[in-house]
């Protein structure tokens, strides 16, 4: 009997072992670091399970935030330790430049991998360094103004406000009405909060009234009177007879803002088009009474879009580059981009997709939307951004939170980016 239950708890003691000493032996696993909403990174799980199934290739994925500053220094700390992991990721346009010209980017033609597919604007603008291809835009971004159709009819407007003014005078009837019903409801939701989605918010206001940023590419334009004013109406759609909430400029990033419009708490947004479809999910309170239009301009004719999206690349310290290319190709081909398109409402880098019956049909919006991103505006394609970005970051949300007038702020934001150009030695 003891030597029965000897032999048995040896067994299961063998078996124990093999187990362990199977579950350390590590897997070649590619890594893919990717953020996002919820459903969007769940989307590229199953994504992943598809291209493992198909070439046996398995892929682990790193997540990040949505929040693009939070991802650019996740992959900045591994780029910077020259670590094999991730080996494929996604980079935002405002600072793909400044990585690639650290060259920590596989250039990606001697894989097979070509950009003649993709708007080739965009490849030019973000995807090429030193004439050789880095990168592919996975998705274009472009700011837009969602809408609550339902509303302006019931209030009686035929179409969306083209103008800022317009918007303001439309919230302004429309708020007080739908506050009896629902006291949490605001006039205009957008990306306050200081992180790189204010600059993308302020760069549309300020462009729409006439100014911008930089004059040609490096001589800085910052406290320039369009600005000045552009940066008055932002502070005032928070304090003076406010129609955005108060916690904007605390809070207020591309998933709160999102969030607050999509419980029906607010007559307008601005956001990127992945909203479009977590508006229209079936299990959203706002299904079917959400319309899109291009962002106002301070005078007809005049809207800005910031130019955004995010870019596949490969780090030049991958140890699986075979392997990575062919997920850079999967994610890039035209099926997953149509899909990509078809359920998540991203508007894809292939200029195929745009074509397709398929995607017109479930997304109409789409062809009108191509306009707006042919016209969006970069920001800066400076190595030296992301310093830009800070600063305005910093001084933008001082204005916002009446902690600076808006000439006094932008007055500091210019001398210093002036300073911050001179130290570095740029011309
Ligand atoms: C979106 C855009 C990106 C931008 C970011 C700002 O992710 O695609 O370009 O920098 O929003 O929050």
């Amino acid at each position: 009997m003891k030597q029965k239950m000897l032999f048995f708890l040896s067994g299961v003691f063998l078996f124990v072992l093999v187990l362990l000493l199977t579950g350390c032996q590590e897997q070649p696993r590619l890594t893919f670091m990717v953020g996002g909403a919820p459903n969007e990174l769940a989307f590229f799980e199953g994504l992943l399970a598809s291209f493992t199934a198909e070439t046996g290739i398995e892929v682990a994925l790193i997540r990040q935030s949505t929040d693009s500053t939070q991802r650019k220094q996740g992959i900045l700390l591994a780029l910077r330790g020259h670590r094999p992991d991730p080996d494929v990721m996604l980079l935002d346009v405002a600072w793909i430049g400044q990585i690639a010209a650290s060259n920590w980017l596989e250039p990606l033609e001697s894989y097979g991998i070509n950009r003649e597919d993709y708007f080739a604007s965009i490849i030019k603008l973000a995807d090429t360094y030193e004439n050789r291809l880095i990168g592919l835009p996975l998705y274009i971004d472009g700011g837009l103004l969602y809408f609550r159709r339902d509303l302006l009819q019931k209030h009686g407007f035929a179409g969306p406000p083209q103008t800022w003014s317009e918007l303001r005078q439309m919230a302004e009837q429309i708020v007080p009405v739908e506050r009896e019903q629902n006291p949490n409801f605001w006039g205009y939701v957008w990306q306050g909060a200081q992180y790189e989605g204010l600059i993308c918010n302020t760069l549309e206001f300020f462009t729409s009234a006439g100014g911008g940023f930089f004059n040609g590419t490096a001589t800085p334009v910052i406290d320039q009177p369009a600005n000045i004013e552009a940066l008055r109406y932002m502070n005032e759609l928070i304090h003076k007879q406010p129609i955005s909430p108060p916690n904007t400029f605390t809070d207020m990033k591309e998933e709160e803002v999102r969030m607050h419009f999509h419980n029906g708490n607010a007559m307008f947004e601005r956001n990127w088009p992945y909203a479009w479809g977590l508006h229209n999910a079936v299990d959203s309170p706002v299904k079917g009474k959400v319309g899109i239009a291009p962002l106002p301009g301070f005078m007809t004719g005049k809207s800005a879009s910031t130019l955004g999206g995010w870019h596949i690349v490969m780090s030049k310290f991958s140890d699986k580059k075979p392997e990575a290319a062919s997920l850079i190709k999967y994610l890039t081909s035209a099926p997953v981009q149509k899909k990509l398109s078809l359920k998540l409402g991203w508007n894809p880098g292939r200029v195929d997709v745009y074509e397709d019956e398929e995607v017109l049909t479930a997304n109409p919006a789409l062809k009108d939307l191509k306009q707006v991103f042919n016209n969006a505006v970069p920001r800066p394609i400076i190595p030296y951004y992301s310093n830009v970005s800070q600063i305005l970051q910093k001084h933008v949300s001082a204005a916002l939170a009446n902690r600076a007038t808006p000439e006094e702020s932008l007055k500091k934001a210019q001398s210093e980016v002036q300073e911050m150009i001179k130290s570095y030695g740029i011309r």
